[in-house]
Parts: C-alpha cells; sequence; structure tokens
C-alpha cells in the first residue's frame, strides 16, 4: 500500500501543522474542522506561516502556492472516503476520540491506517472503536510540527507490523526522524519531559529564581530552545494541565501532580500565548 492521500481531523496548532507539513512534502491532504470558522482560521495560519517563509526569501512563491493547492479544508468526515492515511488531531477527550476513531473506520477505505496524534491519552481504548485495531497506531508530533524533527510512533499491544513499516516510511518521507514507544502513559517524551517541566515551574512557585533567570539557566545551561516557562506558554497551560493530569490518573506518580500555580492559572484563564498571558505577557 501506497500513502498518497493523507486526512487530518482538526485545524488548530497541532493539526493545521500536520496538514501543512504533509502537503508540503507532496502529499494531497484533506483537513477537517467542527465548522466553517474553525477551518477559515485554522486554514489561514497555514496560509500565513506560508506567507512569512515567502516573505524571508525561504520558499518560492509557485512552491506555496502548490502546497497550499494541496490542502483541501472541509466540514465532513466523508471526504476522508479515499484517504489512505487518517491523522487525528481533535482536541485532547476520549471519548470524544473514540467517536471519531468509529466515524472513521465506517467511511475510510479498508486499507487506510487510522492515526492519532495524542500526548498522553489510552490509544488501544481508540482503537478498539474500530475493527481494525491493527491499522491503528500514534503518530505523536511536536510543536510546531513543520519544524520539529522527531515524529514518535506509538504502537499498541495490537498494532500489526506492517502499519508500523507502513507508518514510519510516510514519517521519513516527511523528513523526521521516527523513535517506536509502547502505548504507555506519556510514551517516551512526555512520560520525561512533563516532571521537568513541573519541576521548573514549581521552582519560580517557591521564588527560588525569577522566570527569566529560570528559562535563562535551561536555554544557555543546557542548550535548549526554550526555557521552560517559555515553552509551556507555547504549548499552553490548559494542555500542560491536562497532560500532567492524565500521566497522573494512569501512573499515581507524584511527579506528575501539577503544581498549584498551574490550576489558578488555568482558573485565570492565564492559558499562555494563546490567550495573551501565562507566565509572561504578550499583549
Ligand atoms: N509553524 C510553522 N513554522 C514555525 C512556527 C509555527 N508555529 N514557529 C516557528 N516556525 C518556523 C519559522 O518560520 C522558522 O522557519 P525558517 O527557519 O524556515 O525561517 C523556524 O521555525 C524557526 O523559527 P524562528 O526563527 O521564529 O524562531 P526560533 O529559531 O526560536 O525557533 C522554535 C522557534 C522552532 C519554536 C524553537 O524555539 C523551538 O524548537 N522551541 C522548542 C519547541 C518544543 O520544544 N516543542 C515541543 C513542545 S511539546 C509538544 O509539542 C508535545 C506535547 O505532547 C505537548
Amino acid at each position: 500500500m501506497e500513502i498518497k492521500k493523507v486526512g487530518v481531523v482538526g485545524c488548530g496548532a497541532m493539526g493545521g501543522g500536520i496538514a501543512q507539513l504533509c502537503a508540503q512534502s507532496g502529499y494531497q491532504v484533506v483537513v477537517s474542522e467542527i465548522n466553517d470558522d474553525f477551518l477559515k482560521k485554522g486554514l489561514a495560519s497555514i496560509d500565513k506561516v506560508l506567507a512569512r517563509s515567502v516573505e524571508k526569501g525561504k520558499l518560492a512563491q509557485a512552491d506555496k502556492d502548490a502546497t497550499v493547492g494541496r490542502i483541501k479544508g472541509t466540514t465532513s468526515t466523508r471526504d476522508f472516503a479515499d484517504c489512505d492515511l487518517v491523522i487525528e488531531a481533535a482536541i485532547e477527550n476520549l471519548e470524544l476520540k473514540k467517536k471519531i476513531f468509529a466515524e472513521l473506520d465506517g467511511i475510510c477505505p479498508p486499507h487506510a491506517i487510522l492515526a492519532t496524534n495524542t500526548s498522553c491519552l489510552s490509544i488501544i481504548d481508540m482503537a478498539m472503536a474500530t475493527k481494525r485495531p491493527d491499522k491503528v497506531l500514534g503518530l505523536h508530533f511536536f510543536n510546531p510540527a513543520p519544524v520539529m524533527k522527531l515524529l514518535e510512533m506509538v504502537k499498541t499491544i495490537a498494532t500489526s507490523d506492517e502499519t508500523v513499516k507502513l507508518s514510519q516510511k510516510f514519517g521519513e518521507s516527511l523528513g523526521k526522524t521516527t523513535v517506536i514507544a509502547q502505548d504507555a502513559p506519556g510514551f517516551i517524551v512526555n512520560r520525561l519531559w512533563i516532571p521537568f517541566l513541573l519541576h521548573s515551574i514549581r521552582l519560580y512557585e517557591e521564588g527560588v529564581a525569577s522566570r527569566e533567570d529560570i528559562d535563562n539557566a535551561i536555554m544557555l545551561g543546557l542548550n535548549y530552545p526554550m526555557g521552560p516557562l517559555t515553552l509551556s506558554d507555547m504549548v499552553g497551560i490548559d494542555v500542560v494541565k491536562f497532560v500532567s493530569d492524565a500521566l497522573y490518573e494512569q501512573l499515581k506518580d507524584p511527579r506528575y501532580v501539577v503544581p498549584t500555580l498551574v490550576d489558578k492559572m488555568v482558573a485565570a484563564g492565564w492559558l499562555g500565548r494563546k490567550t495573551g498571558k501565562g507566565f509572561y505577557d504578550y499583549k
């Protein structure tokens, strides 16, 4: 089986980035949203990122046009009917994702692989909502998806070797380095990253250092591209909380308990860049 057409469920920060990446890599892409407003916003974000690359002289206008031309936006799941691979990047809600997988299973051709971009939910639960659990796996991209070099592949106990092989080839065609993890809480990256992130936030909460000094210490002392507080603002404080809570729920390990400050920030709507305020101000 050759992957030619890719479906992406969700055109938010992750889904939009994945759709852009696939189209830039030459795939025909169908990307869906729950309504016209969200779809318009998602497609406009992709256009803006590509336009910036043209302005910087890093992308030819003709290549931008060709990329945009390969992306079809839709609000109907029926448009996934001829996709060889569908990547679900909807909000992190297991019941919703199970519903999406059941629906995709009924619409997509029998050979199609169904993947989820979840960062912390149980993938076998999504696989069992379909009649093709051998063709279900996790394809976990990192934000911003067109830029980050890693694709974390997650196989459940039911994923076939053939599905892993095809997906790995697909990941490499996007220019990613792939790693393979089992369907265990947080896979590799979030299992290791979340305790570090929460520990950085605790240090700030305790007044051990300022937000700038914590970020600079990690950026310059460990050569990270962003400090943990800046990165939390980019990912979203609500996302940090959701992933941490989900991992704590599954692991019962106190290293995944969010600091009180995270709960307070979520309650205040200080969700990071997207709301104009998180650990830093963006207004
Ligand atoms: N979409 C597409 N491209 C983007 C982008 C976006 N949202 N943001 C930045 N870029 C591109 C820029 O256009 C630029 O491309 P060119 O080199 O072709 O010009 C390139 O990325 C670098 O951007 P900048 O020069 O503006 O800034 P930078 O050098 O500081 O890089 C960064 C920005 C790539 C985000 C970098 O700071 C970085 O790697 N930060 C860490 C990101 C990270 O750790 N992500 C993982 C988050 S965790 C996650 O996603 C998983 C989860 O489960 C929660």
